[in-house]
């Protein structure tokens, strides 16, 4: 065995020494204790799982009450992998709560081949524990698959390791899970403000969605780092929040503006800003001056300040690029979806005029991947959905 980065390597594939397996205990349980991010915890876990009990792979599934459904992250970054709560030994073990012990999964009739068929990987030997909460409520399972040691198969001492970590994972858990539905209520909730903003009743609101992928997008391309293109997308999605002061009449007006409701619209933007300003808050600050900034100009023809090239915020020069393009590119009470060529010669005109030369330049280069978030949050009209 050796060990870097805090990382064990078991390169003899034998059972762990005690020593080695105190080792492996204290340095997961060390970063497990500080990880909040429930993703990140996961692994952690499945790892800490497949070094004790020396498996091939190691997976902790979650039950999704909602969705009555198992998940889990195989990786950062990847979405989540989901199977049917009865599926398989995980399954069985979830319903039960009862741990199973399993030499050749294929000789065994609650086998799920369909992991293995998708992959081509061949499981053999599977040890699965249920994991409780503090209420002895079964909120998951850790699955090891194909144990490593030339016996091939798991014993009573492995399935007694991974109880004691079961039951110590379950707390850790649940005050992830409690964390991550807090930051996705979090979520929700700013997007829920943006479309009250728009107040496009006979869309579905994907507009505030739209804008914040495309303005992450752009921030990353621009070369600011992941938190704050995460920031930009958490903040870019109320940048019309001060459209809840303009009357029905005006917003909804299916023709042009006269000059009169034009200026009345105009004050959505410090509307918007005064709505915002006062919260300490990170996100409701950026979002505060995303609001009051999306409409100034590069040319410093712009409202409500007048400001002028990188006068204006950078969030606010992106919010704004991300605004118009799906403006543009969609269908408003007032106005038919342009079509892309018109779009991009709008663009090009305006570089340097009303946009970010630079930002112009990121769009068009990006187009594909813009398009691409276009159409995963197409606006599903109310109609439709009836
Ligand atoms: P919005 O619909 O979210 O549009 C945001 C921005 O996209 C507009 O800011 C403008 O910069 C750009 N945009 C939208 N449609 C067009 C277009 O047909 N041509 C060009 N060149 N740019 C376009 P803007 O102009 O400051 O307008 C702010 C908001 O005022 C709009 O937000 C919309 O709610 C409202 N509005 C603007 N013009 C009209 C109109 O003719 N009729 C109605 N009913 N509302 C309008
Ligand atoms: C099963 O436990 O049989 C299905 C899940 C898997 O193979 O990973
Ligand atoms: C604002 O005036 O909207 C905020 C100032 C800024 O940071 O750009
Ligand atoms: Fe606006
Ligand atoms: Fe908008």
């Amino acid at each position: 065995m050796n060990e870097s980065n805090g990382t064990f390597n078991n390169i003899n594939n034998s059972e762990l020494t005690s020593e080695n397996m105190i080792k492996v205990i204290f340095s997961y349980m060390g970063r497990i204790a500080y990880t909040r991010d429930l993703d990140e915890l996961l692994l952690l876990m499945a790892d800490m799982g497949r070094l004790m009990v020396v498996s091939d792979r190691c997976t902790l599934w979650l039950v999704d009450d909602e969705s009555g459904q198992l998940w889990t992250r195989v990786a950062h970054g990847i979405g989540r992998q989901t199977i049917a709560i009865d599926s398989g030994f995980v399954g069985h073990t979830i319903k039960h709560n009862q741990h199973l012990l399993i030499e050749d999964a294929y000789k065994d009739s609650r086998f799920n081949p369909s992991i293995d068929e998708q992959t081509g990987y061949r499981t053999k030997a599977v040890l699965c524990i249920p994991i409780e909460n503090a209420e002895g409520k079964v909120i998951g399972a850790y699955q090891a698959i194909n144990k490593k040691t030339p016996e091939g198969k798991f014993s009573l001492k492995d399935v007694a390791y991974m109880t004691l970590v079961a039951s110590y994972s379950g707390k850790a858990l649940e005050s992830a899970q409690l964390v991550y539905e807090i930051e996705q209520t979090q979520k929700e909730i700013i997007y829920v403000m943006g479309e009250i903003g728009e107040s496009r009743s006979q869309e579905t609101g994907n507009h505030v969605k739209r804008v914040a992928e495309y303005s992450k997008l752009l921030a990353i391309k621009i070369g600011l780092g992941d938190n704050e293109a995460e920031l930009i997308k958490m903040a870019s999605p109320m940048h019309d929040i001060g459209k809840v002061g303009i009357p029905d009449s005006i917003l909804k007006k299916q023709g042009k503006l006269t000059n009169e409701e034009f200026s009345i619209m105009k004050t959505h933007a410090e509307v918007g800003y005064n709505l915002l300003k006062s919260s300490r808050r990170r996100i409701i600050q950026a979002a505060s001056i995303v609001s009051h900034q999306h409409h100034e100009r590069w040319d410093g023809n712009g409202y409500p300040q007048g400001l002028k090239g990188e006068q204006i915020h950078i969030y606010a020069r992106i919010t704004a690029i991300a605004d118009v393009f799906d403006a543009l590119i969609s269908s408003r009470c007032y106005k038919l979806p342009w079509d892309l060529n018109r779009i991009i010669e709008l663009f090009q005109m305006e570089k340097g005029k009303q946009f970010d030369p630079l930002l112009v330049d990121t769009l068009l280069q990006n187009i594909e991947e813009i398009l691409i978030i276009k159409n995963t949050y197409a606006d599903i009209s109310k109609k439709d959905e009836d």
